[in-house]
């Protein structure tokens, strides 16, 4: 693993040439992805100003240039007319400014008649290296580019610890106001949301408190990203928190949740109507975001990251890390979230090919389990053995996916093998394998399950139990992989 001084991490981009030879080089790799949004260049991480506007999707996306190392942060822009096909747009925001001289972090946009705003982090440090977080705006230009506002809609509040990033902004009907909802820390370590109210957007901001969400007062360190969406009639609340282990995700401190419930503006209360869930039960997903401006109350549209915060990918070698999820549709049902894979994507694919072949490098993947026990081995080498395996346990209505068996192993000392609990058994699994990233959607989305792997030469076979009705479609590339700083 390649040491970073803070120098080489936080220097600031001067001119696209200085990473031109990189994204030659990069774009060799056999990692690269081709259907999945990846950096142009260095490091990708949280999705951030996702939202629709004038029909075409805006999503950014955190983006340090230089490699695969958390240092000075941009926002990098990419644009898509159907969510699945995307193109490179150049730098969003980039750090430019004293307020945000050491990052442009996290944060999301709204479209509000003419316009599109981004509502972001300024991640100031001083030459102490202290930090100073300022919730910052900025406004699509008409040359499709944001434009920042000269200062700062507000700072840090000093009764919660340096931990306050991450804005997510909001119209609530009912108060006729915004909402900011920010990610923090208290001061003595708990994670928290801080609430702002304003009734405009760019101006006018004042603290209206912090969340309460009873029971979840001791949950963790952080919550990053915080999201908040009403989906059919419920609201739904999004979030990282960090510093801490949660049952069944191995020796991981970071992870991604979700809360259903109801928010009320008045007490700055959300009532969840049940514990918390995973959003995703895999090995590599974070920083989740919804989109905003989807217009119907029954859908939103998620995507994330995937990656996690401290861990570390064998791209690393090649410098460049990191991509998002492909865009799923969310729904509620029964008060659960169900993912399905963007609708579309079916547009995708090539002709079937017999089951019988090797994986195709992109291709989408359905199983129709033929009930009891069931194992699907996807990467394997020639003779079967190794791969990333999927085992469903019927008596204990368990899956286990493992990816101890591939040749390029990472992260092992966090988690190579995790469960998800089927309670309705495992009827179908539908898969989305791209160079470096495997989805699953087990039954129709009831459940998620998102992985990097690196599969090498000899690892393009697999093996399933049978009795299992499969179909294999290659995927036609979809997300183009130019250089546009
Ligand atoms: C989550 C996060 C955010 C922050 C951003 C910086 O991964 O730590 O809280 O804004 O990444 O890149």
């Amino acid at each position: 693993m390649r040491e970073w001084t803070r120098d080489e991490r936080y220097r600031v981009l001067q001119s696209a040439d200085e990473v031109r030879d990189l994204f030659e080089r990069i774009r060799k790799s056999p990692y690269r992805q081709t259907y999945h949004i990846q950096p142009v260049t260095g490091l990708s991480s949280d999705p951030n100003g996702f939202a629709c506007y004038n029909g075409v999707w805006h999503l950014f996306y955190q983006w340090c240039p230089w490699g695969a190392v958390h240092g000075l942060k941009y926002w990098y822009h990419v644009s898509s007319p159907d969510l699945i096909s995307w193109k490179n747009e150049g730098v969003g925001l980039a750090p430019d400014c004293i307020y945000d001289n050491k990052g442009t972090h996290s944060g999301s946009a709204i479209a509000e008649g003419d316009d599109l705003y981004f509502f972001y982090t300024g991640n100031h440090r001083d030459e102490n290296w202290v930090r100073t977080p300022y919730t910052c705006a900025a406004v699509l230009g008409k040359d499709g580019k944001p434009v920042k506002l000269e200062k700062p809609l507000f700072g840090p509040r000093d009764d919660y610890s340096e931990h306050q990033r991450d804005p997510k902004v909001v119209w609530n009907e009912e108060k006729k106001k915004y909402y900011i909802f920010i990610g923090a820390q208290t001061l003595d370590k708990r994670g928290t949301v801080l609430i702002y109210e304003s009734e405009e957007l760019l101006k006018g901001w004042k603290f209206s408190g912090q969340l309460n969400v009873p029971g979840f007062e001791q949950f963790g360190g952080m919550w990053e990203c915080p999201c908040i969406q009403r989906i059919s009639g419920k609201d739904v609340l999004i979030f990282s928190p960090q510093y801490t282990r949660l049952p069944g995700r191995g020796e991981s401190t970071n992870h991604n949740v979700y809360l259903v419930g109801q928010m009320d503006y008045d007490t700055l209360t959300f009532t969840p109507d049940s514990d918390y869930r995973y959003l995703d039960y895999g090995f590599d997903f974070y920083a989740a975001q919804l989109a905003a401006n989807v217009n119907d109350p029954d859908k939103a549209i998620i995507v994330s990251w995937i990656g996690l915060p401290d861990n570390h990918y064998p791209t690393e070698e090649e410098d460049w890390e990191g991509s998002m999820i492909l865009p799923r549709e969310l729904r509620l049902r029964d008060g659960k979230l169900i993912q399905t894979p963007i609708s579309g994507i079916e547009t995708l694919r090539e002709a079937e090919i017999s089951p019988e072949g090797t994986l195709p490098d992109a291709c989408e993947v359905q199983a129709v389990c033929p009930g009891g026990d069931f194992d699907l081995n996807l990467f394997t080498k020639e003779d079967g053995t190794g791969g990333f395996t999927i085992h469903y346990n019927e008596a204990e209505k368990k899956m286990t996916v493992n990816r101890k068996g591939m040749n390029k192993r990472f992260n092992t000392n966090v988690f190579e093998e995790l469960d998800v609990p089927l309670e309705n058994g495992l009827k179908s699994l539908r898969i989305f394998i791209d160079r470096s990233s495997v989805e699953l959607f087990i039954n129709d989305g009831e459940e998620t399950f998102t992985s990097h792997i690196y599969p090498e030469e000899n690892e393009h076979h697999y093996t399933v139990s049978t009795g299992t009705e499969m179909h294999i479609w290659p995927l036609k590339a979809s997300v183009k992989d130019d250089f546009v700083i």
